[in-house]
Formats: C-alpha cells, sequence, structure tokens
C-alpha cells in the first residue's frame, strides 16, 4: 500500500523524509514524492519507480526546507507514472497533499471541480482532494485545517493525508480514515508516518489518530486534534512508548528481510510464547483475552475472518478449535464475508486475523460484526493498528515488525497465539484429558528448537528449488491440518515466485486437479506420519501412475512416502495440531530459493503489497 512521512520542525527535512520513504518501501509501491517548502515557496519532485530513483533525481535540485512530505504510491487511480505519482499540488501551487486511501466519490468532486474552473494534470483521486481543499479554503474564506475539514465532509472513502501550505509553513495538518497514521513526539519537531518503521530512530513517543479525526502540527506548538464531524469532541490522546527498535528494521546480514524473517520464526514463536505459556506451572493465559474467555466458551460457534495467510492461520484454527474445544468454527475470506449479508448472532465470537492490523476487508468485516453485536476479537501483529484498535479485545502475536511482503514469521505466530487459545479454552471447558494437556504444552514449547534443526536442511531445500524454479505451474496437497499449510505453501511460491501453484485437499485431487498431472506439474505433498496418512499415500500413487513427480514433507524417518518420493524434506516428529507450525518453514524457504533462482524481487514482488488497505 501507499507509505506517508511528514516532517515538521529544526532540521532539515529531506534527509528525514528519503529515509522514511525506504523504510516504507516494504508496504509495497510503484511511484515515490517528496514536497519542501522553502523560502515561501514548495517544490515538488516526483517519479515512477523505485525511491533510488527519486534520490538520483533530487541530487542537482533544491532540496531545502524543514517543512516537507513525502509519499511511495502504489496505484490504485491512474497508471504509475510521473504526473500521478504523490504529492499533489493545489491550482496555485501555494498547498500540497499526499494521500494512502481511496476516494471512492471522487469523480463526481472532480466534475463539480472542472465546472468551476479547476483544471486537473492527474488521473488520481488524490488530486482531487488538494483542489477541493484549495476551492473551500478560497470561497469560504476559512484557515486551512478547517478547509481541511470541511472538504472531508465531502469525501467517501479512506484516506491518511498530510497537507502543507505556504501559508503554514511551519504546520502539518494530517487526517485519517481507514488508513493508518502514527505521529511522532520530538524537540519542537513533529514526524508523521504510515506506521512507526519510517520514524522509529528520531523518535519512541508516538500517538495514534483515530479515524475522522485531524491533527494539526505547528512547530513548537502542542498538537491539536479535532474531529471531522466537529461536533464530536477527540478522544484523549496520550503519548504512547513506540515498541520498535531499529535493529528490528535492519537485514542483519540477510541478503532478504524475508529470509530474516524466515529465521527469526524460533524466536518470534518464542516470543508469541512468552508470559502466555508456563509449562512448570501448566498455565496457558492470553491476557489480552482472558475477559472474554466466557464469551468464548458459551459462543454458538467463532467466526474467523482474514486475508491471504491470515487466512490459513484461521483454517488452522478451525481444525484446532473445532478437535479441541468442539466449538463450531467458520473461517471466512473478510473480502466475501462482509458482502455476502453474513448471518451474525449476538452470541457469535468473531475473531479478526491480520499482520499489518490494517487490511481493509478485514477492518469491514470487524465492523459489520459489532454493528450486529457479536463479541470481535483481534489477532495482530502491529501494535495500535486499526484492527487491533475496532475490537473489543485481542492478543498480539508480538513477532516484531515483518519487513518482507511475503508474510512468514506472523503466520507462525498467529499459528502460536491461536493454538494457545485452543489449549486455554480446552483447559477451561473440562475437554482435555490432564495427562494430553500436559504433553501438548510440553511439545508446543519445544517447537522452535524443531525448527532450528530443520533450518539444517536449507541446502537440501535449495537442491529442491533448481529442479522446481524451471516449472510455471506446481500443486499442493495435503490433508486436514496440512490441507491449511498446503495452501499457505501454493500462496508464498506464487506470490514471490509468480509460479501458478495452487493449493488442495489431497483428496480432491481425484475431483478435477488430476487431469493437470504429466511431468510438467510439480506435485507437493505434505505426508507426515499422523491421522489420515495411508489415504495420502494412496494420492501420491495415484499421481504417480500418471507420470507426476512428488516432493513431499514427511517425518523424519518416513519410508512409505520416502519410496515413491522424487524429492523429501524431513521435518521432526510433533502433535498433528503442530505440524502447521514445521510444515510451513521448508515451504517458506522452498518458495524463497525458487524465486531468488527466478531472479525476482523477494521482499517487494510485483503488484502486492504489504499492507492492502484499499478494497
Ligand atoms: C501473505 O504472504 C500475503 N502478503 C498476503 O496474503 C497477506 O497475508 C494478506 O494481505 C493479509 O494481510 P494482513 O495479515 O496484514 O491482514
Amino acid at each position: 500500500m501507499c507509505g506517508i512521512i511528514g516532517y515538521v520542525g529544526n532540521k532539515d527535512a529531506h534527509p528525514i523524509l528519503m529515509q522514511g520513504l525506504h523504510r516504507l518501501e516494504y508496504r509495497g509501491y510503484d511511484s515515490a514524492g517528496i514536497a519542501l517548502i522553502q523560502d515561501e515557496i514548495i517544490n515538488i519532485y516526483k517519479r515512477q519507480g523505485k525511491v533510488n530513483e527519486l534520490e538520483c533525481y533530487c541530487k542537482d535540485k533544491d532540496v531545502s526546507g524543514k517543512t516537507g512530505i513525502a509519499h511511495t504510491r502504489w496505484a490504485t487511480h491512474g497508471e504509475p507514472n510521473n504526473v500521478n505519482a504523490h504529492p499533489h499540488f493545489s491550482s496555485d501551487k501555494k498547498m500540497a497533499l499526499i494521500h494512502n486511501g481511496i476516494i471512492e466519490n471522487y469523480q463526481l468532486l472532480k466534475t463539480e471541480l472542472i465546472n468551476r474552473g479547476h483544471e486537473f494534470s492527474s488521473e488520481t483521486d488524490t488530486e482531487v482532494l488538494i483542489h477541493l481543499i484549495e476551492d473551500i479554503k478560497r470561497n469560504e474564506n476559512v484557515e486551512l485545517s478547517e478547509a481541511v475539514r470541511l472538504a472531508l465532509t465531502q469525501v467517501v472513502g479512506t484516506y491518511a493525508i498530510i497537507v502543507i501550505s505556504i501559508e503554514n509553513p511551519h504546520t502539518l495538518v494530517v487526517a485519517r480514515k481507514g488508513s493508518p497514521i502514527i505521529i511522532g513526539f520530538g524537540q519542537d519537531e513533529f514526524y508523521v508516518a504510515s506506521d512507526g518503521s519510517a520514524i522509529v530512530e528520531y523518535t519512541d513517543k508516538v500517538v495514534y489518530l483515530n479515524d475522522e479525526e485531524i491533527a494539526i502540527l505547528t512547530k513548537g506548538e502542542d498538537i491539536h486534534v479535532k474531529t471531522i464531524k466537529n461536533k464530536v469532541r477527540p478522544q484523549p490522546h496520550y503519548i504512547e512508548k513506540l515498541e520498535m527498535s531499529l535493529s528490528q528494521l535492519e537485514k542483519g546480514g540477510y541478503e532478504h528481510f524475508m529470509l530474516k524473517e524466515i529465521f527469526e520464526q524460533p524466536r518470534s514463536i518464542a516470543d508469541s510464547m512468552r508470559g502466555r505459556l508456563n509449562s512448570a506451572k501448566e498455565i496457558v493465559s492470553l491476557g489480552g483475552i482472558v475477559e472474554y474467555e466466557n464469551h468464548l466458551l458459551n459462543s454458538r460457534r467463532i467466526i474467523i475472518v482474514a486475508c491471504g495467510t491470515s487466512y490459513h492461520a484461521g483454517l488452522v484454527a478451525e481444525y484446532m478449535f473445532e478437535d479441541l474445544i468442539r466449538i463450531p468454527v467458520e473461517v471466512e475470506y473478510a473480502s466475501e464475508f462482509r458482502y455476502r449479508n453474513p448471518i451474525i448472532y449476538s452470541d457469535d465470537v468473531v475473531i479478526a486475523i491480520s499482520q499489518s492490523g490494517e487490511t481493509a476487508d478485514t477492518l469491514a468485516a470487524v465492523e459489520l460484526a459489532k454493528q450486529k453485536g457479536a463479541t470481535v476479537l483481534g489477532i495482530c501483529n502491529v501494535v495500535g493498528s486499526a484492527i487491533a484498535r475496532a475490537t473489543h479485545a485481542g492478543s498480539y502475536t508480538h513477532a516484531g515488525p515483518e519487513i518482507g511482503v511475503a508474510s512468514t514469521k506472523a503466520f507462525t505466530a498467529q499459528v502460536t497465539v491461536l493454538t494457545l487459545m485452543a489449549l486455554c479454552l480446552a483447559k477451561r471447558k473440562g475437554k482435555i484429558a490432564k495427562h494430553r494437556y500436559t504433553h501438548l504444552i510440553n511439545e508446543l514449547e519445544s517447537i522452535p528448537q524443531k525448527i532450528e534443526t530443520i533450518f539444517k536442511i536449507n541446502d537440501k531445500i535449495k537442491e529442491i528449488a533448481s529442479y522446481m524454479e524451471k516449472f510455471n505451474n506446481a500443486l499442493y496437497l495435503g490433508r486436514n491440518y496440512n490441507y491449511p499449510i498446503a495452501l499457505e505453501g501454493a500462496l508464498k511460491l506464487k506470490e514471490i515466485s509468480y509460479i501458478h501453484a495452487e493449493g488442495y485437499p489431497a483428496a480432491e485431487m481425484k475431483h478435477g486437479p488430476i487431469a493437470l498431472i504429466d511431468e510438467d506439474m510439480p506435485v507437493l505433498v505434505i505426508a507426515t506420519n499422523k491421522g489420515t496418512y495411508d489415504k495420502v499415500v494412496s494420492n501420491i500413487q495415484v499421481v504417480k501412475s500418471r507420470r507426476g513427480k512428488i516432493i513431499s514433507v514427511v517425518t523424519e524417518g518416513d519410508t512409505d512416502v520416502k519410496n515413491l518420493s522424487d524429492y523429501v524434506i524431513e521435518i521432526p516428529e510433533t502433535e498433528e495440531m503442530f505440524v502447521p507450525l514445521l510444515a510451513t518453514i521448508p515451504l517458506q524457504l522452498l518458495a524463497y530459493h525458487v524465486a531468488i533462482m527466478r531472479g525476482k524481487d523477494v521482499d517487494q514482488p510485483r503488484n502486492l503489497a504489504k499492507s492492502v488497505t484499499v478494497e
């Protein structure tokens, strides 16, 4: 998604803004730009392409100024080019604006403005907004923040905006609805950004602006917040400590953020259990939802809403919750759930899973569930994110900032938190024998160490990648707990290597996909020795009989599947419900190596965004 950053204070803004853009690159973008106020004019420099290209373009330009804004754009209206890149000027070039979100009624607003003499240079919805602000400021004769507020009362859509004006050269006017904004406090200076990664090296004193609020940030003055509706007083804002460190944002010697985050998983999984799993006392407790445990235990059903990889974590939870707690669980794509007029009962509990906590469809599903009276819990990775703040309660995954667009450590942290929730509720409901409970919590505690052993076969996985990278298709099969992992493994491969990979329940192969099987369709089967193992062996034999090539993920010591496979990945033995935490790791590494061999941009795959804050 787009990234925004702004600065006002006593330092040169340019280096702060450019470094901030680099920090926001992971969100996915296709152009970048900067605007600086200097000597009563606004200089705007913007280019299609990467931030580095903008930096080269600015080398011989006047980039002085202590007030500025900068933007990475992920195109929604208007193709990626120099004209559509942000920032955008008002007609008189006295104001400039950057925007993350979508203005849904921009065409209507644009027509009205054109009828009033405005001329536009871009195809963007964003340019319409700065012209609307200018039009109101001039015709209503109001000061800048009031013009912004009045303009936003006419806007339908989502936004995180920063506006600057030469008439208020030491002020940033900031507003948000549905897209994130964090405000950092320095010494007589303010930082504004889409997330903390862009400002963490300057301050850890932050405020998270709430939806439909406007903040006026003037150098040397206190922050002033008002609401767009104006009649509504803003909630009090308390300065919080930004829970992020600079070291977490660096690659730490790895070639890519994704590889670093794959190898961080023993630690991130341990962190997601820290303070929540005490095997010595046999206690599992999630502080963030302890007040809602009864809602969960007495719920008619649990509905899990999420997108992408987070949806796959929800599928793992479905198997766990129904197996351990015996409560009906439904898992829904948030984008489908929000528009299909779902039946939601007041005694339903909805769990929203989101790494970024900013995914528009998941946030909308949360709001719908709340409107219908359900209890809504969140499992997010970004502290203070919109979904985390919109839900009644929740648990953070504590995986640390995930920079790579392809989600890895956030997924296993989500599954870990969901596992803790299942164990805690199963114990409270008396649905689990003591010896089994004791075994499960001890086994869960051993998972980080077992992942460390999987890293030892990274070179072998790389060899398998050298086989897979030449194909343009792949089929991933799994049953029961391994079915969501087949989906997740296929998503990892497709989103970073651009190979068309499909995940399927192994038995479903007979109902269509088997027509695809030949020597040009590698088939990856997760065939760990649990539950439906014998059925999976039969599925593999069906593939072999049609000259299919088998790459299998098996439990260490396996022989049956091993003898049928062309390539084998062995993972440590564990409880069936914990296999997803282990089986995912080699699939992440496989996708990573294939993408590298195919020369792809692993951390910022084409067309993808880290946080999809628009529909
Ligand atoms: C995962 O690798 C993808 N980048 C994507 O599917 C992601 O999981 C999805 O967009 C949901 O994001 P969220 O967890 O931040 O809501």
